[in-house]
């Protein structure tokens, strides 16, 4: 019976699967352990940036702003729709600004995300209808303790989770938004996905303490979501899992029995309090213990419920996939409430996704250091990576899209504060390039990514037949070879074009096994050595067979430069230089 259902479970999702192909809609799609957005039938690598917050709320401002995209490689922006603009009285909606900037990115061969700037930006609620904000009746706000944080003070004028009137507007709007985007776009496909909100959760203390929400808080646990965590015990996050077991696994209660106390309203919460800060994994490792856990709980819960229902009325218009970004805790900041309490963080994933089932990815904003923590933090039960926000540092975008499989990076501001410069430019036009290759094989052995930081030790990494050892090698100049046995590099000899008195830049590259004895490389960054140990029987010694510098044009490999003598060390050294892209071919002897 069991086998029964499951082999008519896969065949309709195989069918699915297939109408979703056919229609062309944007949807997502397993490829082993990586989730790809399919466009148009193929998998799609957005090579992203977000706009300021209000750029599109002026169509003259935005064409301003789209020669630069295109000039910057991008092939996708992340753009903000204010609810307000949109509906700026209730029930009359306002399509000028999405219809314009659906119309001009066509123009500009460009796709869209949009944001739906709505109920929270920013935890905060500015976005927000003007006929909603003066309705604070009807459209309640949350109230927080008097020991609120320090350093801010005043009201908090924040939307409550537990309006109902406020979630029923939110998602109605929502729902006009992607009915419309469905009718003008669901044949062309230039709008991929939606962020739902932004950086929700609540800001200055750790939970809303309106009396709707104090009652709420100490009565049970809403059965789905114990259920939830019944059904899936096994594979929690970790450190979720762990306040549950500090709290016996009950499996009732009210939230502070199942999660343990909250905050007494009156306590003050320092901003800072970790000295020194905490990585990413520290915070991962020490939430239970330093946290009112179950604050956080609720708001996740009472968030992802909102959420939850505006999702539901958005996809039941037009279904493409949606997403939430959180606002990640910062190295200094311990507590819920320096951090919006209650968004997406990798601590509440599960609460998220048992209250927001319909949600398809739950996105960091990164502008940490510890980049590859976080991205392991978001990607852990099959999340799919996705970064509505980040900096501008091509090494991360080349480890985001070859490590951890993303489906997009997106830098913020690069109109005007985070402006795109040549080197993510070229890192995009890079990657672009090789996208077919990466896409084909994401979710497999067959590719992946490394970064290199001066004074770095090497790095091994196994991949098809080799093993690779990758060595920081510096600076982006052409080098003279060096003797075998010597790694080329820093610093530059004078004439080779480096400046000596610049900081030697981070180096990353994207590496994938094409064949049993070929790959292609692709670097960003800085430079490196790659040298080559065989992983399978046969002669000892590994050979540069045949090296060629070169670019992807209409799909089609060109050879710009076939590399021997000077330039491999007289066949004994390969040196990956940023932005460029190698294919190298190996052999054996004795
Ligand atoms: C994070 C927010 O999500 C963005 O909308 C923007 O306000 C940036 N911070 C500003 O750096």
């Amino acid at each position: 019976m069991f086998a029964v259902v499951l082999i008519v479970g896969f065949a309709a999702s195989a069918t699915l699967a297939k109408a979703q192909d056919a229609s062309g809609v944007p949807h997502l799609r397993r490829q082993g352990t990586a989730t790809q957005l399919i466009v148009d039938g193929k998998p799609y690598l957005a090579m992203a940036g977000e706009l300021s917050n209000n750029a599109a709320t002026s169509l003259e401002n935005m064409d301003t702003i789209w020669p630069k995209l295109v000039a910057a490689n991008l092939n996708t922006a992340l753009i903000g729709v204010s609810w307000a603009q949109f509906e700026p009285e209730e029930g009359k909606f306002n399509f000028t600004q999405v219809d314009g900037v659906i119309a001009r990115a066509r123009e500009n061969n460009m796709h869209v995300i949009f944001i739906w700037f709505a109920s929270w930006k920013n935890g905060t609620s500015s976005f927000a209808p003007y006929w909603v904000k003066k309705d604070y009746e009807r459209f309640p706000r949350i109230q927080i303790g008097e020991g609120k944080t320090v350093s801010i003070s005043g009201p908090v004028e924040l939307l409550s989770t537990l309006g109902t009137a406020t979630r029923d507007a939110d998602a109605r709007a929502f729902g006009v938004l992607m009915k419309h985007i469905g009718e003008v776009d669901s044949a062309r496909h230039t709008v991929l996905m939606i962020q739902v909100e932004n950086e929700v959760g609540v800001l200055r203390d750790t939970r809303d303490r309106s009396p709707a929400a104090n009652k709420a808080f100490s009565g049970p646990v809403p059965a789905e979501l114990m259920q939830y965590l019944e059904g899936h015990k096994d594979s929690l996050i970790p450190e979720f899992r762990a306040v549950w077991k500090e709290n016996g696994y009950k499996q009732s209660g009210t939230w502070e029995e199942v999660f343990g106390p909250g905050k007494p309203a009156n306590m003050e919460i320092p901003i800072q309090t970790t000295s020194p800060p905490m990585s990413a994994l520290e915070h991962q490792n020490s939430w239970q213990q330093l946290h009112w856990a179950s604050d956080e709980i609720f708001m996740a819960w009472n968030y992802a419920r909102y959420v939850e229902k505006v999702v539901e009325a958005g996809k039941a218009a037009y279904n493409i996939p949606m997403f939430v970004n959180g606002w990640l805790q910062q190295p200094n900041h311990a507590w819920p409430g320096t951090y919006p309490s209650g968004g997406p963080l990798p601590q509440v994933h599960d609460v998220w996704r048992a209250g927001a089932p319909s949600v398809d990815i739950l996105a960091p904003d990164l502008y940490l250091e510890y980049f590859d923590d976080v991205c392991e933090r978001f990607t852990r039960n099959g999340n799919p990576l996705f970064i509505p926000e980040t900096s501008t540092n091509p090494a991360n975008a080349v480890v985001a899209v070859g490590k951890y499989n993303t489906i997009g990076f997106s830098p913020f501001g690069i109109d005007g504060n985070r402006p795109i410069g040549a080197d993510l430019a070229a890192t995009y036009g890079l990657l672009e390039q090789l996208s077919p290759m990466i896409l084909a094989r994401q979710g497999t052995d067959a590719v992946t990514a490394v970064r290199l930081n001066p004074g770095d030790a090497s790095k091994n990494v196994k991949l098809g037949n080799y093993t690779l050892t990758l060595t920081y090698t510096g600076r982006t100049t052409r080098l003279p070879p060096q003797p075998r046995g010597q790694v080329v590099g820093s610093p530059p000899p004078p004439g080779t074009g480096g400046n000596p008195n610049e900081a030697p830049p981070e180096a990353a590259a994207v590496l994938i096994s094409t064949g049993p004895d070929e790959y292609y490389f692709g670097g960003a960054g800085g430079a490196m050595r790659v040298d080559f140990t065989a992983n399978t029987p046969g002669p000892a010694n590994v050979g540069l067979g045949d090296v060629q510098e070169g670019k992807f044009a209409d799909g089609k490999w060109v050879v710009t430069r076939q590399l021997a003598g000077d330039d491999d060390a007289q066949g004994e050294i390969l040196v990956l230089r940023p932005n460029t892209i190698l294919r190298v071919t190996l052999y054996r002897y004795p």
